[in-house]
């Protein structure tokens, strides 16, 4: 019996290229991921002919689509760099369609902001510039601080290279889908969660281009029942090259919530995304110094391991709300890794507390955000 990927193939080899070659025979196809009746591909074409190319990806979704088994397709354009300089840049408009897209305000680059997602109030990313500071961590008891709150949560981990709400929430499920295309979240400890890593096998290897990137985030932003929500929280990949630039400026943020730990690397990297978040003219809520203090569970002695109190004063010199400071704590470690979030698993414990201030805090800051300017009346 063909497995479905080859059906794929036979499917795509009827749909023709520009020129009336196979899209088989075209040479531009990456390889096909087929997961779960998902299908992943995408077409490298020239920059200069990305027009006529995209009549060919649709026909060749729709022709996918038609396979029986699979239930979703995605198929992206990657345009390669005039002059051939290597890997492909990340677009700068995303080949899904934003329809009733806004301009924002005074955003250089950023002619036009994505539209809002239907029903979620507000949108917030969880940064930081540097890898392995806490974001996951921090964006998981950051969701699970403002449901206590008494708000409506989603989470979305829009990292594409390396989910981590999978583990941190100890799902291993796949999520439903309503009527064949769209995808319902899987309800975890009160949250509406989404992952690419629900879609892909944990070791799949995924060498994703920067329009696949963006068409999958696409997708589990548009293409998922999220219902009614007050926030949904994005846990944003590490770094602030042109992927992470593109990323917010494709998602409708309300704000940004950057993490770092204390020490001058860090910092360096948290005021680049700082500076990328402002570039795109996405508010700045605040920042959170994790890893802060080690308090010795067997003596109670603190060390600073990381330094302390760097993320503090740097806020205080960028001018942006310094949001609290969350310690290096065996607990949170254990609790994040097994799949137990400290705030949703120990409610009456004093790293749960510090969650939900800085929850608070960040509430505040979407609430001044939402309230409109004052006007200035200028008497003649
Ligand atoms: N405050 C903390 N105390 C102790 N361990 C922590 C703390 N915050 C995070 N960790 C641990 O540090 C590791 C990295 O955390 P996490 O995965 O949240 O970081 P990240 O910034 O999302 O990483 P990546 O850049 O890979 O996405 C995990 O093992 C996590 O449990
Ligand atoms: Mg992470």
């Amino acid at each position: 019996m063909a497995s479905l990927k080859d059906e794929v193939l036979a499917k795509l080899a009827g749909v023709s290229g520009p020129d009336g070659a196979p899209l088989t025979a075209t040479g531009k196809l990456s390889d096909i991921v087929v997961s779960d009746g998902k299908v992943f591909l995408s077409i490298t074409v020239d920059a200069d002919r990305v027009k006529q190319w995209e009549s060919v990806r649709e026909r060749a979704e729709k022709a996918v689509r038609a396979v029986p088994g699979v239930h979703s397709v995605m198929i992206a354009l990657t345009a390669e760099r005039a002059g051939g300089a290597g890997g492909a840049p990340p677009p700068r408009r995303p080949q899904m369609p934003t329809e009733g897209a806004r301009p924002r305000e005074g955003a250089p680059g950023a002619a036009q902001a994505p539209a809002g997602i239907p029903g979620v109030a507000a949108i917030i990313a969880v940064a930081s510039g540097k890898g392995g500071v806490g974001k996951s961590t921090v964006a998981v008891n950051l969701a699970l601080g403002l449901r206590d709150l008494g708000l409506k949560v989603g989470i979305l981990d829009a990292d594409i290279y390396g989910p981590s709400l999978p583990k941190l929430l100890a799902i291993r499920e796949r999520p439903q889908t309503v009527g064949g295309t769209r995808l319902k979240p899987i309800v975890r400890h009160g949250l509406a969660v989404m992952s690419i890593g629900f879609l892909v096998e944990e070791e799949t290897p995924m060498i994703w281009r920067g329009p696949m990137v963006m068409s999958a985030l696409t997708q589990m932003l548009r293409e998922v029942e999220w219902g009614t929500l007050d926030v949904m929280v994005v846990d944003m990949p590490p770094g602030t090259g042109d992927a992470q630039l593109t990323m917010a400026q494709q998602v409708p943020l309300k704000g940004a919530v950057i993490v770092s730990t204390p020490q001058d690397l860090a910092l360096i990297d948290a005021r680049r995304g700082i500076a990328m978040f402002r570039r795109v003219n996405v508010p700045v809520l605040g920042i959170v110094e994790n890893m802060s203090t080690f308090i010795c569970p067997h003596c109670g002695t603190r060390s600073d391991i990381f330094g302390h109190g760097g993320a503090r004063h740097e806020a205080e010199r960028l001018g942006v709300p310094f949001l609290g400071e969350v310690p290096l704590a065996i607990e949170i470690r254990e609790k994040s890794d097994s799949g137990a979030p400290v705030v949703a698993t120990d409610p009456d414990g004093p790293h749960t507390k510090i969650f939900r201030d800085i929850a608070a805090r960040v509430r505040q800051g979407l609430a001044a955000e939402s309230r409109p300017a004052p006007k200035i009346v200028i008497e003649a």
